[in-house]
């Protein structure tokens, strides 16, 4: 057997080389950090959640019409990607106040935004991924304006989609961060999602308790973190082979009055 190229190891996930030229195969590690790395741990079964559940969600992006580097899940683990120029920006959506937000502008956590902010957070883990302005992502070229426009007009819909997608299962979006490529076509190029969406990159409060049901947990010490992903993976409907698929399509519902 041959080895496989790794082309790079982050934090999170190893990204190997692809079985075609502009492919790359996303490996999702159980590795979780925070703080930039200073907090560090390996949780047993979280990398495959996030498989699962990036996985979900680029599928229905994919199907609406929002490029997206995924192509498929391919193991347990990892997914076949497209290959694209990761943009050095981080784009994060709040709904609700939480995290750096409530903490830099003294907002209680939990306060509902009065409407939808985006902010860009420059990629680089000797500065802790700083929180930027437009100007700075232009000014420096790490986007032109047009891409600014494009990966905005993205993160809306992304927003709008995952919003819907989990309050239908009892979730709020408090907010999420995604980061976006160049894809080369042929003459052509497109902002694309890349990298993952998963309770690692958002924030997820269950409606009824408030009970934090992301990456947080593992922040503060919580400790519930695979549990709290697989609550999340099981109200989507992703089931372990072992478990019984959900029906899918209407389900037929007796009327009280028929329920003795
Ligand atoms: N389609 C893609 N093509 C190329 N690179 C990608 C693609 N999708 C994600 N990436 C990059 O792959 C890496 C995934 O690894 P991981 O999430 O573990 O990185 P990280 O430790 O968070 O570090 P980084 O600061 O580089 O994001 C990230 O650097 C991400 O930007
Ligand atoms: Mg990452």
């Amino acid at each position: 057997m041959k080895q496989r190229r790794r082309i790079y190891e982050g934090k999170a996930k190893i990204l190997y080389e692809g079985p075609e030229p502009g492919t790359l195969i996303q490996h999702f590690k159980d590795d979780a950090t925070a703080y930039n790395a200073a907090k560090h741990d390996v949780i047993e079964g979280k990398g495959v959640l996030n498989n699962r559940i990036s996985e979900h969600i680029f599928t229905a992006l994919n199907r609406m019409g929002i490029p997206t580097h995924f192509i498929k899940r391919v193991n347990m683990r990892e997914q076949l990607i497209r290959e694209v120029e990761i943009i050095p920006v981080e784009i994060v959506v709040r709904n609700i106040a939480a995290g750096s937000l409530s903490q830099r502008l003294g907002i209680d956590e939990g306060t509902v935004l009065p409407r939808s902010i985006i902010e860009f957070y420059y990629k680089s883990d000797s500065l802790g991924d700083p929180l930027v302005s437009e100007e700075h992502v232009t000014a420096f070229g790490w986007a032109n304006p047009q891409e600014i426009d494009d990966m905005m007009a993205l993160a809306i819909r992304v927003n709008d989609f995952l919003s819907g997608l989990f309050l239908g299962i009892g979730i709020q979006l408090v907010d999420f961060k995604i980061e976006c490529g160049r894809l080369f076509e042929n003459d052509m190029m497109r902002i694309v999602v890349a990298d993952e969406i998963s309770p690692d990159s958002c924030r997820l409060w269950d409606i009824g308790s408030n009970e934090k049901l992301d990456k947080d947990r593992f922040r503060r010490d919580m400790g519930g973190l695979v549990e709290a992903y697989t609550e999340v993976a099981r109200r989507l409907g992703i089931m372990n082979e072992n478990e019984r698929p959900r029906a899918s399509g209407p389900v037929l519902v007796a009327s009280k009055d028929k329920l003795h």
